[in-house]
């Protein structure tokens, strides 16, 4: 794992950005998988800049979300799908057709998530997967004691999960859908890179505990651990309670500019 500690959430979703168009300029066919909440809003925004500013061309990218609330329409503004199109398909030059999100209101849930599954492969396979942590550790929806080697299904949300994501539905607890379609572990596994993004005190335990603490299915994301290509970005508050910071900034600030992007 490589953890990338920058003095905020601006620096750090600029220099995430950065890999991410990197990959999208070496390989403009490049399958990316995206997250939702609001810890990527201003990678997109930056990702967005991009493409207005630099011509960063994502005709050509096929996306896939990590997850949808189940129960909820496409429409719904709290939707994953209405999110999507609101911070960043909308802005940037992708094919309708190359997005791909779990469907929340499939009649039959097994033989859509399986279809799910079985479009990343039909795609090639993810090569970079954004992701953002739950402060329960939860990477996409996979809740603390979601198997390592789970697929594309439906999970139900902790009692935590319902909590923090309140604050989307007016606060109310009771408008929260309590399942969700999830990527597993397994799904997320196989991309080539996981790109972690983590902002705020709030997610400092989660952090601490996914990159030093045991690998355990009570904390999802410290699967990561076992990926070969995993890159954390984190601001000063998130990296707050982590024992080796400073070995961290070390490394990095020791990269040649091209190497900190690739
Ligand atoms: C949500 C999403 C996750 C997201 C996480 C953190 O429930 N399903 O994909 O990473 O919780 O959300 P936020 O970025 O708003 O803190």
């Amino acid at each position: 794992m490589e953890i990338i500690i920058k003095e905020n959430g601006e620096a750090a979703s600029e220099a995430a950005a950065r890999v991410v168009a990197r990959l999208v300029r070496e390989k403009p066919n490049a399958v990316l998988g995206l997250a939702t909440g609001s810890t990527p809003l201003v990678l997109y925004r930056e990702l967005i800049r991009l493409h207005k500013e630099d011509g960063l061309d994502f005709s050509q990218v096929t996306t896939f979300n990590l997850d949808e609330y189940a129960g909820l329409e496409k429409e719904h503004e709290q939707s994953y799908h209405s999110f999507m199109w609101k911070n960043l398909f909308s802005q940037i030059n992708i094919h309708p057709e190359k997005v791909h999100i779990p469907d929340g209101m499939a009649d039959d849930i097994p033989l859509s998530c399986a279809t799910y599954e079985s479009t990343i492969i039909a795609n090639g396979g993810i090569d970079l997967q954004v992701l953002g942590i739950g402060s329960d550790g939860h990477i996409g929806f996979n809740e603390p004691t979601s198997s390592f080697a789970s697929r594309t299904r439906i999970k139900t949300l902790t009692q935590q999960t319902v909590t923090d994501n309140a604050r989307f539905f007016d606060g109310d607890e009771n408008k929260v859908p309590h399942h969700c379609i999830t990527m597993g572990i397994g799904t997320i596994m196989d991309a080539r890179m996981n790109l972690m993004l983590a902002f705020g005190e709030g997610k400092a335990e989660a952090v601490a505990a996914m990159v030093e603490g045991p690998v355990s299915a009570i904390m999802p994301a410290s699967i990561l651990q076992h990926h070969p290509a995993a890159k954390v970005f984190i601001d000063e508050p998130a990296a707050s309670a982590l024992t080796l910071s400073d070995y961290y900034r070390w490394v990095y600030d020791g990269k040649p500019r091209w190497q900190q992007d690739a």
